[in-house]
């Protein structure tokens, strides 16, 4: 009989369930997006509640378009979009606020604060972390400061903290779980015990009975209820985690690049903590149950994708997101026009929060073609940042980057990228690698696929792009993103 697996893959803009059968290929795919809520400059919030119904939703829809029942899936996996901060009552299963979205800078001054009061060395030694407002414990905190009454459920043991895989493992099996990879990005986990840590959650200032319990990311989480009753909650992994398995990265020094919303650039260390001196962030890559965990170096960009939902959103300039190249195509060049996307500050490896978004280089020579070219080349920059960060803290020279997401289908960039990194840029054959890892770890969790060898099997190259234009021409446009890079920082003052 045929074996088939289920992934949840709830990211920031949509929802998706997929059901993928035995040779990792998709059998039925159901997507829905869900509301951005942007309350002011800076804040941006999901409704857990919207998502929760989302949920359900694609999951009933793709199993009626693959003609299956849950009952006919070997095991489930989630993976989801990390950081984002869900606080809910118990007892009533209610949300008590929206989520805090993980691009939100509503923290800012606090993750300052903590920087100033006990040295940013202290949280990277002991959570991988830097204190920022991109991480889930200080929107906890956050939260309880602003309203009492939260203050007072956390008191008489009935507010549950979870990042989204946390909120939708709860309503699927009633379990308060979260995995390692989640819980490494909330700077209350200790790196190395991958535990709950008293010292941090102290000095973050949240309570540690809200927490939920850690377990590893690949392995039986318990018995789903409700539209999935009849199969077993078998993975959870942060979305960038699921690519890193999607891409069969299960080797020390395996890399990939994902092109979504933002941009994270993951290299597997083995089960080795590596920590960075280069701005990169240490992280759980994932973890198999009886194993020890494989950690990562990752390298995280707040805005690449979503620049050009802003193109098309805000300004209006395309009416759909591939339309971005055509336009771009419509310039031979960026006419010296750079585009630094500090929508949310900068993420790695800067990590400034001061930092906002501009274009420079502007002329009454510039137009749209080179404003669409400067957003799409502003990603590839990025990743050249990431990347010699990455060298610097491996010490190790990466021979190609595997790529993956939504921004890959962009040829004009990818080919940019090949150009800006001087290495070849692989795209796989299926690029939906998050929810794939997420579908593997359920396989590989439940008995459908024995090993990640076998899992490793299903992976083949598709696309390779190759630089077509000398480092010497990299390296003078890559100039002009410095010199922009430099205009970003500073904008926000007290
Ligand atoms: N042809 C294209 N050129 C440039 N950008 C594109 C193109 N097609 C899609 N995108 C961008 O890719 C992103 C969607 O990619 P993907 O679906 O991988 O996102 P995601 O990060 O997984 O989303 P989520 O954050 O919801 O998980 C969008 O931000 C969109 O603007
Ligand atoms: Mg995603």
């Amino acid at each position: 009989m045929a074996k088939y697996v289920g992934a949840i893959d709830q990211g920031t803009t949509s929802t998706r369930f997929v059901v993928v059968d035995e040779d990792g290929s998709f059998v039925a795919v159901s997507q829905m997006e869900h509301n951005q809520i942007l309350p002011q400059p800076g804040w941006v919030e999901h409704d857990a509640n919207q998502i929760w119904a989302n949920t359900q939703a694609v999951i009933t829809d793709a199993l009626d378009k693959a003609g299956l029942g849950a009952g006919d899936l070997s095991g489930i996996g989630i993976t989801n979009q990390r950081e984002t901060t869900v606080l809910w009552n118990r007892r009533s299963g209610q949300p008590v606020a929206n989520a805090i979205v993980w691009q939100d800078t509503r923290t800012a001054d606090l993750a300052k604060r903590l920087s100033d009061e006990r040295g940013v060395d202290w949280f990277r030694d002991r959570t991988g972390l830097p204190p920022a407002t991109y991480f889930a414990g200080p929107k906890i905190r956050w939260l309880l400061d602003r309203d009492p009454s939260i203050v007072k459920l956390a008191e008489s043991g009935d507010l549950a903290f979870g990042t989204i895989d946390s909120w939708i493992a709860w309503k699927l099996t009633g379990r308060h779980v979260t995995d390692v990879t989640n819980a490494s990005r909330t700077m209350l986990m200790n790196i190395e015990t991958l535990e709950w840590d008293e010292e941090l959650c102290n000095a973050v200032g949240v309570p540690m009975s809200v927490l939920p319990e850690i377990v590893p990311s690949i392995g039986e989480i318990g018995p789903c209820s409700g539209v999935l009753e009849g199969t077993t909650l078998a993975t959870i992994l942060g979305d960038q985690h699921a690519a890193l398995v999607g891409q069969a990265a299960f080797d020390s020094g395996g890399t990939k690049a994902t092109y979504g919303t933002g941009a994270f650039l993951v290299t597997n260390t083995g089960p080795h903590i590596v920590h960075s001196t280069a701005g990169l962030l240490t992280t759980v890559a994932y973890q198999i149950a009886g194993e020890p965990a494989m950690y990562a170096l990752e390298g995280s960009v707040a805005v690449a994708g979503s620049a050009v939902q802003w193109l098309r959103d805000n300004l209006q300039m395309i009416s759909s997101a591939p339309e971005v190249q055509t336009v771009a195509e419509t310039v031979p060049d960026n006419g010296d026009v750079y585009f630094v996307p500090a929508f949310s500050g900068l993420f790695a490896p800067h990590w400034r929060a001061d930092a906002r978004g501009v274009f420079t280089g502007l002329t009454r020579f510039s137009n749209r073609g080179h404003f669409a070219r400067a957003v799409l080349e502003a990603t590839a920059y990025q990743t050249r940042d990431l990347v010699a960060a990455m060298e610097a803290d491996t010490g190790d020279r990466l021979s190609e980057l595997r790529v993956d997401g939504g921004m890959v289908a962009n040829s004009l960039l990818m080919q940019f990228m090949a150009d800006m990194l001087q290495m070849d840029v692989v795209l796989p054959v299926n690029v939906e690698t998050t929810v794939l890892g997420a579908a593997f770890g359920a396989g590989l969790a439940s008995g459908v696929w024995s090993s990640t060898d076998a899992i490793a099997s299903h992976w083949s190259e598709d696309v390779r792009y190759r630089p077509l234009i000398t480092r010497g021409e990299s390296d003078a446009l890559y100039t002009g993103w410095e010199k922009a890079l430099d205009r970003s920082l500073g904008w926000v003052t007290d």
